[in-house]
């Protein structure tokens, strides 16, 4: 880069007039930060914004975060998915209270922070805090790799230490939000994967790509394994007053702890049936097919079957098993792949 200042100067103030209005850009708190940081992690600004407002109006503090029930937590991250997300958050919250009264770390301690990784690390330190850290992550990568023509694969985990050197020798040490924000704007609305509209890049004049012409091709990324197919049978079990069986999640890791329909990995009806009555008791009945969906995850793809079945036997409810009517569903956090069956019968009935 031949003129480093003429670059924070071009980017900075392009941010300056052209930045979104974002409800965590209003202050710097750096829980509005921490929070948005960690919501934007896999999930897009317009997704984001309504969460995080409802987030803010029912956790507004650290504290009060801290202090909630886990369920609650869950509940309104309910449909952003990848819920580790939220539990380490919240489980953060807790050592931010306890460790260090409350105020997330300026320093390096900040990396003890469970769920808060390196991104997450630069993200508040520069925006909420003002130092010189690299905030870099997928958008970041693609802008750089093509200011700086590097052609390193960006699906390699070490290859982000190439990009966070190349941020702490070009990021603007009097501006770190600005320029780090600033970075991230341009890749939302400029510097886009596909057709980045180069003509009006702010910062174009110091792109070697854009000299080179070789923005289309850049940035490299090799492909990952698409996502293993499980098929599962799930059956919506109602009783004879009409509640449904509902049950909490105990598979550790993936969505524990949410709630779902009594379900199975097998693509047979029978096999389901014979399960339930395992569980249940023999009177238990699959009947009709109601719906099939896909939900794809990171590593895996739920292929979903449902039926509609009975159950005349008497079930004990406890802690982690309900028998629910099907309007107060909603106020347990169910996946997002769970949501989609409820919609469904929500809007077109019973009827298979
Ligand atoms: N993506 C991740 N962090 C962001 C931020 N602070 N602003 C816009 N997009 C983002």
């Amino acid at each position: 880069m031949k003129n480093k200042s003429e670059f924070q100067k071009d980017l900075i103030s392009w941010f300056r007039k052209n930045q979104r209005e974002l409800p965590w850009r209003k202050d710097k708190e750096p829980y509005k930060i921490w929070v948005s940081e960690i919501m934007l992690q896999q999930t897009k600004v317009d997704t984001v914004i309504p969460y995080f407002n409802r987030f803010m109006r029912i956790f507004p503090t650290i504290e009060s975060l801290a202090k909630a029930k886990e369920e609650d937590v869950l509940k309104a991250w309910e449909g952003l998915g990848y819920y580790s997300r939220a539990r380490n958050l919240q489980q953060g919250a807790k050592q931010v209270m306890q460790q260090y009264k409350g105020k997330i770390p300026e320093n390096s301690d900040i990396e003890k922070i469970r769920g808060i990784g390196p991104y997450t690390k630069g993200a508040i330190l520069s925006i909420a805090y003002g130092k010189a850290e690299p905030a870099v992550d997928g958008n970041v990568m693609r802008v750089y790799s093509r200011i700086f023509s590097v052609w390193d694969d960006i699906a390699k985990t070490q290859t982000r230490h190439i990009f966070e050197k190349l941020v702490r020798e070009t990021i603007d040490q009097k501006n770190t939000s600005d320029f780090n924000q600033g970075i991230m704007e341009l890749g939302a609305l400029i510097c886009t994967p596909t057709n980045p509209k180069c003509k009006e890049c702010p910062v174009k004049t110091h792109c070697q790509a854009f000299q080179d012409n070789s923005q289309g091709e850049l940035p490299i990324k090799s492909k990952k394994k698409p996502p293993k197919p499980i098929k599962i049978a799930v059956v919506l079990l109602f009783d004879e007053k009409g509640n449904i069986v509902t049950r909490k999640r105990s598979n550790p890791g993936l969505l524990e702890n949410l709630w779902e329909f009594p379900n199975m990995e097998t693509e047979t009806k029978a096999i389901l049936e014979e399960e339930m009555r395992k569980t249940f008791g023999k009177k238990v009945y699959v009947k009709e097919k109601l719906m099939e969906l896909t939900h794809i995850f990171t590593h895996i793809k739920w292929e979903m079957t449902v039926y509609k079945g009975k159950i005349e036997e008497q079930v004990k409810e406890n802690e982690s098993l309900k028998l629910i009517p099907f309007e107060e569903l909603t106020d347990l956090p169910f996946p997002v792949a769970y949501q989609k069956i409820y919609k469904e019968v929500k809007q077109n009935g019973l009827q298979g």
